[in-house]
């Protein structure tokens, strides 16, 4: 048989154009979702009495068995066939002959490839959402095994104040925690059936979009035809989730690979998770996380992509869109990648507590506690801090730490200074004395994780019903 759509044509397409226009290639990835579609809208012309039942039934068995020989890789794909969705037509049709030419009756590829796009995110957004949990629990884990390590935190990269490093990694559980939530909020735009807009105005044909809709376990149907097939504005905004995704995954990936190097050595990654140098010997690589800091790049081009893609775009289909295609594709599986192997990545990851609490003896970070002593004494803050400035200072030319300092080199600085401070200065006194929700004072921190087992744990419901839903 010769193109679907031949009728009108009087030459043979030239081999270039052939090769150039398929999408066969990549979107042989939404087979499943193709057959999916077809079923509930063959089921649809059967229940409006636009097909009669038989030719319904022999569709039905015919998509059937286009779906097994899929699953058993026996369909060659042809690139004469442009897309998926005229390769499985042909194939139906070669399969039960000229009755599967009534398939596409009140459908038009434009509204059909939208809704596979649509019916292939949603399973994507559930997946997701479940590989950020598995990290957040890795995280999580870490946090509670490392309740009592304390490390400097940094602003600048200089020591700023300790922290525990338990807080450390629940900033992140909270990071990944809003784009699970982005994401499950994105389920409702992704979650709305295109199908019935036809190419582009609706169809002729006595449809029920509500009844497919259904049959698709689609929330909603769009309620204008041109919108349908035109709007790509849910993959953009999965595309912009995954973006801020691996931006999240690319500062955790920056700062295991310095806290890997020699000079902080704070945490070691498993050797499983690392690999070493053809020529030196002695090296460890943390090539995983400086690959998700790479890939990173990658994903913002499939967005931004795509945004350059539809700007200006006319309404409805262009061929343009066949675009949106391998970016979408691509984002998928890099984000997989990286979520899959950061996952126990973390939870093998060895944290070296020594090293953290030897670097935290060997800082200022506990120079905003003293000059808060001295506040508590009724000094303004502002002269508090020049006076501890001045300490400091004192301490670098005198190659010394502040709880080096007696008590009389203290009292040169303010006659404030009493014994108390040589306890307001040990570093568990001072993340201690950060008792405000969301600081990382011991208290705080076991309460932070407290709350976020119980939102994983609603997450793990959400997961559960969606991923039936999104079938
Ligand atoms: N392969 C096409 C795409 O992915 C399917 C839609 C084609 N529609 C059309 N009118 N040529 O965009």
């Amino acid at each position: 048989m010769s193109k679907l759509w031949g009728g009108r044509f009087t030459k043979k397409t030239d081999q270039l154009v052939e090769e150039y226009t398929a999408s066969i290639m990549f979107d042989k990835e939404l087979a499943e979702e193709d057959i999916q579609g077809s079923l509930a809208h063959v089921t649809m012309l059967g229940k409006q009495g636009i097909l009669p039942a038989d030719d319904v039934e022999k569709i039905k068995d015919g998509l059937y068995r286009v779906m097994q020989r899929i699953h058993r890789g026996d369909i060659e794909f042809s690139i004469s066939d442009e897309d998926i969705h005229m390769n499985i037509e042909k194939t139906l049709i070669d399969d039960i002959g000229p009755v599967g030419g009534k398939l596409h009756t009140g459908r038009s590829r434009n509204d059909q490839v939208a809704t596979d796009m649509h019916l292939y995110l949603r399973k994507r957004v559930v997946e997701f959402v479940d590989l950020l949990h598995k990290l957040q629990s890795a995280l999580v884990e870490q946090a509670k095994a490392n309740l009592d390590t304390i490390l400097p935190g940094y602003t600048h990269l200089q020591r700023a104040q300790p922290i525990l490093f338990a807080h450390h990694m629940m900033a992140y559980v909270s990071m990944f925690a809003r784009d699970a939530e982005r994401l499950q909020d994105s389920y409702k735009r992704i979650n709305m059936l295109p199908l019935g807009a036809g190419a582009l105005a609706g169809t002729t044909f006595p449809i029920d979009r509500h009844f497919v809709a259904s049959q698709l376990k689609f929330d909603r149907v769009y309620e204008n035809s041109l919108d349908a097939v035109s709007d790509r504005d849910f993959i953009l905004e999965f595309l912009s989730h995954a973006s801020i995704i691996m931006m999240h995954l690319s500062r955790l990936s920056e700062e295991l690979i310095m806290w890997s190097s020699t000079e902080f050595h704070f945490v070691e990654l498993d050797d499983a998770f690392c690999t070493g140098s053809s020529i030196m010997p002695q090296k460890k690589n943390p090539d995983v996380p400086e690959l998700v800091r790479g890939k990173t790049g990658r994903v913002y081009g499939n967005l931004i992509g795509l945004l350059t893609v539809l700007k200006s775009l006319p309404l409805a289909y262009n061929k343009d869109m066949q675009e949106d295609k391998e970016g979408m594709f691509d984002t998928v599986r890099t984000l997989q990648g990286a979520l899959q192997l950061f996952a126990p990545m973390i939870a093998t990851m060895k944290v070296n507590k020594d090293r953290m609490r030897q670097a935290v003896n060997q800082d200022f970070s506990n120079a905003t506690d003293i000059a808060d002593f001295l506040v508590g004494k009724g000094l303004p803050f502002r002269q508090a801090h020049e006076v501890i400035g001045k300490t400091v200072l004192y301490c670098i030319q005198q190659n010394k730490y502040l709880l080096d300092l007696t008590l009389d080199e203290f009292k040169q600085f303010s006659d404030l200074f009493d014994e108390r401070i040589y306890d307001v200065l040990q570093p568990e006194q001072v993340v201690n004395a950060r008792n405000v929700y969301g600081g990382t004072a011991r208290v705080q921190v076991a309460e932070a994780i407290a709350r976020a087992e119980r939102e994983l744990e609603q997450t793990s419901v959400w997961t559960a019903e969606y991923s039936e839903r999104s079938r």
